[in-house]
């Protein structure tokens, strides 16, 4: 079979995890893949095997309910999802990397021992930062929180928000003191029955079976205790997730390149015009073999940002060249597996114009391509100045 993974620095442990992962895409996600796109729906089974698997809290501690594996690990499953369905590796993606990494490293014990394990067992979390006047420029985010005697009284409206539709456990930036800018902003963590609206859910170009919906807080009601990080330290706490969670997107946007690139080569092989294999022409055999560059590529710098954060390194530079490149070539590479497969590669059957539709999303959410360059180019300037 085909050996495009050059990389051999995973533990046994890492292999296992990516073995078990392909298995579940392939036998459990896969059947489900097309039938999600066109309904628009995540399956409810999928949901639940994702924690069944165990893949719901990957870097969680066994003491709340989940598998302690690296952060590399976490990585890998979102790209082997993603390879089959990059929805369902979103969905795994944020609830791991953004939703359980920020009680893992910014909530106090006690809020660990009450949320860690209801997100590693059954409940799907949201990380609700953007809004409609607010995206890029996160910051500036309108969403408010009063204190009322031992409780928080939350009134805005979040945009564009990944999984909630079917999450239930909620952190939500708002601003407690606008008067001190950006460090007036606090992460919340809310319930669905708090009173969370679901105001409107988008339909989309690509990943359309991972939900994206608009949320209103009308007075939503928070307990004291629902501060996670500190007051004030909202935007810290939300960017240094994000810089994290930039390595999820590229690991995503990865694995579609390479379930892109599977779907269509083969066929190549098979199908002949001029009497001979398409896949065998120069013109041909060249874009594979510069599209197997572009996968190399991206693969390479997705896992050193991965294990360079793994390590206690600087990695922000990093994730953000790794973010940027997976969703160039993720996008060039799954144009070209359409090409490839001529007319085949355009009709649904085989759901490789899928995979191209899914791309385009890697250069939008969580920052989209001009962030990550701005945050490239500021570690240039101080380097070089
Ligand atoms: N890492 C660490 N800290 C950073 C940082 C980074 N990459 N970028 C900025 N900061 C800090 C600065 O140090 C500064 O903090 P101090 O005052 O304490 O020093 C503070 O943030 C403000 O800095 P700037 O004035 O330079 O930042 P800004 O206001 O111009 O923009 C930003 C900052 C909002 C983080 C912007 O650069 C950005 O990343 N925008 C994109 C937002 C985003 O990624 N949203 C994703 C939403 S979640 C999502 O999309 C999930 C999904 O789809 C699956
Ligand atoms: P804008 O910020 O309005 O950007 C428009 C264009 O202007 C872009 O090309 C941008 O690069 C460019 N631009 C903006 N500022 C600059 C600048 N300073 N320099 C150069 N160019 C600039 N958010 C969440 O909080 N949680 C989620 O779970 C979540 N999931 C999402 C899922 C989907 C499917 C989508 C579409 C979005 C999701 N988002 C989520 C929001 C996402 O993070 C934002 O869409 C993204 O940050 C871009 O913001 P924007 O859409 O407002 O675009």
């Amino acid at each position: 079979g085909p050996s495009l993974n050059s990389l051999d620095t995973f533990s046994d442990e890492e292999q296992m995890l990516r073995e078990s992962v392909q298995r579940f895409a392939t036998d459990i996600v896969g059947p489900k893949v097309r039938e999600m796109d066109e309904k628009e729906q995540m399956d409810p089974t999928v949901v639940k095997g994702l924690f069944e698997q165990g893949l719901m809290g990957i870097e969680t501690s066994a003491e709340h309910g989940g598998a302690e594996s690296s952060f590399t690990s976490a990585i890998i499953a979102i790209e082997e999802l993603a390879k089959v369905d990059p929805s369902v590796s979103v969905m795994c993606d944020v609830h791991n990397t953004l939703v359980n990494t920020i009680f893992r490293k910014y909530a106090t014990k006690e809020q660990q021992d009450k949320w860690l394990p209801q997100l590693s067992e059954n409940k799907l979390g949201s990380f609700c930062l953007s809004e409609s006047a607010s995206g890029s420029d996160a910051f500036a985010l309108q969403t408010r929180a009063k204190k009322d005697g031992d409780h928080w009284i939350i009134n805005g409206s979040k945009m564009w928000i990944t999984n909630s539709y079917e999450a239930e456990i909620f952190l939500i930036f708002a601003n407690i003191d606008p008067s001190k800018g950006y460090k007036g902003i606090t992460c919340f963590v809310a319930t669905k029955d708090m009173g969370i609206q679901i105001a409107k859910k988008e339909q989309k170009l690509g990943i359309r079976a991972s939900s994206t919906c608009t949320l209103n807080f009308d007075d939503l009601k928070v307990p004291a205790a629902n501060v996670i990080g500190g007051e004030g330290l909202g935007y810290k706490l939300a960017i240094e997730i994000l810089n994290e969670g930039r390595i999820g997107i590229a690991a995503q946007m990865l694995g579609l390149a390479q379930g892109a690139f599977n779907a269509a080569v083969p066929y190549t092989y098979s199908r002949s015009q001029f009497g001979q294999p398409v896949g065998t022409f120069q013109g041909m055999a060249f874009q594979i073999a510069q599209a197997a560059i572009d996968i190399e590529t991206a693969r390479l710098l997705t896992y050193n940002a991965a294990r360079r954060k793994e390590e206690g390194k600087s990695f922000t530079k990093e994730a953000a060249m790794a973010k940027y490149w997976s969703s160039v070539i993720a996008q060039r590479v799954s144009g070209q597996a359409i090409e490839w497969t001529g007319g085949v590669g355009f009709t649904r059957e085989t759901g490789i114009e899928k995979f191209w539709r899914d791309s385009k999303i890697g250069a939008i959410y969580e920052g989209t391509s001009n962030i990550q360059l701005q945050t490239i180019a500021k570690f240039i300037q101080k380097e070089y100045s």
